[in-house]
C-alpha cells in the first residue's frame, strides 16, 4: 500500500496531537510543518521530528509529498489555508471552527465538495466510544421519543484577566469567545448524537473579564505570554453564555458554555432525556455512559468492548477497566479521515462518524444565530442554513 504524506500548518498546541495521531496510523509519514517563521517552523520540525520546515503555508501546500493537508493555525487564518489546499487538489483535516462566519464556511465546503477531495473538521468528542453507543441507542429508537437536550461546556482557564491571546483578539479568533470555542463541540455532539437538528436559538451571553491584559507578543494559545509589562485590552466576546435550543422534532434543549469558572477544566455534558428512558455522558468520565430509567434502576454501562455496540466497539482500543481518552478519540476521528481518503473520498463512502465541513459550517451557522440572537436582546432567531 502506498504511504500517504501528511503536512502540517500552525504547529502550536493541538497540533501536537494531530501529528500523534497521524503517526499512531502507521501507514502514514508526517512530511513537513509550515509555521508562522522559519524560525518557528524549524523550532517546531525538531520538536515533532519532522524533516521539512517551512515559513510560508504555500510551500507545504505545494509538496508533491503531501497528500493530505491538516490546519491547526489560529481561526482567522483557517479560510485562506483550507482555500488554497482545496485549490491544490489536497485533502484537508481543518481544527474548528472551520471558519470565522457562516459566509466562509458555506465557501470552503462549496470548495471542498467541488474538488472531490476529503474535508474533514475535528469535533473529535464524536470519537468516543460511548458516544458512538449513545448514538446508536437513539437511532435504534431506544430512548422513545427526545424531549430534552441539555448540557454545558464549562472551562475555567480564562478566569485570570492575564490570559490574553489571539483567541480574545476578535480579528484573529473571530467575534465569538465560548461559543465558537467549545459551544460549536458542544452543539455538534448534541446534534450527532441525537440526530436532530437545531432548528432556533435564544441565546443571553456574557462577557465576565471585559478587560485582559496582554504582554505584547503573538501568544500562543493558553498562554498567559512572558513579560511583566503588560497592556490592558478591552475584551467584547462572551466567555459565559447560556442557550435555549429549539429542534427542528419539536424536542426542546438547552445548554450553557463557560471559560472562567473555576473548578471546570473540560466539563463537557450531554444529556437526552426520551419517553423510554434518559443517557448522560460527562467528557471527564468519559468512560461511563450514564442510563436513566423511571421504572426500574438506573445504571453506567462501562465503556468496554464486550458491551457495547459493533458500531462503537470499532472506536474502543483496550479492554474494559483501561481508560481511554481524549487522544483516543481525537486518533478515532482522523482515522476515520485517513479510511475515508485510502477508500477513495466519495461522499457515500464517508464513514458516519466522521465530521466533515458540511457539519463544520453548519456549526458557523449556529453560532451566528446565537450571536444574532444575544445582539437582538434576546430573541428567538432561527438558524440560516443552506445544505450542500
Ligand atoms: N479540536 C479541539 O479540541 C481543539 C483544541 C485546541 C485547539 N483547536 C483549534 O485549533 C486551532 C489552533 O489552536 P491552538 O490551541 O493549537 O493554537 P496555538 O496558538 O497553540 O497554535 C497555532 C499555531 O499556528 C501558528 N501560526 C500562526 N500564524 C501562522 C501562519 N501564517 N502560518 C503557519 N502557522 C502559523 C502559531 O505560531 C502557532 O504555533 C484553532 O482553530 C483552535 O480552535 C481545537
Amino acid at each position: 500500500m502506498k504511504r500517504l504524506g501528511m503536512g502540517l500548518i500552525g504547529p502550536g498546541f493541538v497540533a501536537a496531537h494531530h501529528i500523534d495521531a497521524v503517526r499512531r496510523l502507521g501507514d502514514v509519514d508526517v512530511i513537513a510543518v509550515a509555521g508562522s517563521s522559519q524560525q518557528s517552523a524549524d523550532k517546531k520540525a525538531r520538536e515533532y521530528k519532522v524533516d521539512r520546515a517551512y515559513a510560508d503555508y504555500h510551500a507545504v501546500i505545494a509538496d508533491p509529498d503531501v497528500d493530505v493537508i491538516h490546519n491547526t493555525t489560529p481561526n482567522y487564518l483557517h479560510f485562506p489555508v483550507v482555500m488554497a489546499a482545496l485549490n491544490a487538489g489536497k485533502h484537508v483535516i481543518s481544527d474548528k471552527p472551520l471558519a470565522l462566519n457562516p459566509d466562509e464556511a458555506r465557501q470552503m465546503r462549496d470548495a471542498a465538495v467541488a474538488a472531490k477531495v476529503a474535508h474533514a473538521v475535528t469535533f473529535n468528542y464524536r470519537g468516543n466510544p460511548l458516544v458512538q453507543q449513545a448514538r446508536g441507542m437513539v437511532a435504534n429508537g431506544e430512548l422513545g421519543d427526545l424531549s430534552f437536550i441539555h448540557g454545558y461546556y464549562l472551562q475555567d482557564w480564562m478566569t485570570d484577566p492575564n490570559v490574553y491571546s489571539w483567541r480574545s483578539d476578535p480579528t484573529k479568533g473571530g467575534a465569538t469567545s465560548a461559543l465558537g470555542d467549545i459551544g460549536s463541540h458542544w452543539c455538534d455532539l448534541a446534534e450527532h448524537v441525537s440526530g436532530l437538528k437545531i432548528e432556533s436559538v435564544l441565546a443571553e451571553l456574557t462577557t465576565v473579564i471585559d478587560v485582559r491584559y496582554s504582554s505584547g507578543v503573538s501568544a500562543e494559545a493558553f498562554s498567559k505570554g512572558g513579560s511583566s509589562e503588560r497592556i490592558a485590552v478591552e475584551t467584547r466576546s462572551e466567555d459565559l453564555g447560556s442557550v435555549l435550543l429549539r429542534f427542528e422534532s419539536g424536542a426542546k434543549g438547552c445548554f450553557s458554555v463557560g471559560q472562567v469558572l473555576p473548578g471546570h477544566k473540560n466539563d463537557l455534558q450531554l444529556e437526552i432525556n426520551g419517553s423510554a428512558c434518559s443517557l448522560k455522558w460527562r467528557q471527564e468520565e468519559q468512560n461511563e455512559l450514564w442510563i436513566g430509567y423511571h421504572d426500574r434502576p438506573n445504571s453506567i454501562m462501562a465503556k468496554d468492548p464486550s458491551l457495547v455496540s459493533p458500531e462503537a466497539r470499532r472506536y474502543t482500543h483496550l479492554p474494559g477497566g483501561h481508560q481511554e481518552g481524549w487522544a483516543d478519540a481525537f486518533f478515532n476521528v482522523i482515522s476515520d479521515a485517513y479510511k475515508w481518503i485510502r477508500e477513495g473520498a466519495a461522499p457515500e463512502l464517508k464513514p458516519a462518524m466522521l465530521p466533515t465541513f458540511e457539519d463544520g459550517y453548519r456549526s458557523n451557522c449556529l453560532v451566528d444565530a446565537m450571536l444574532k440572537s444575544h445582539a437582538a436582546g434576546g430573541v428567538w432567531h432561527k438558524v440560516e442554513y443552506f445544505p450542500g
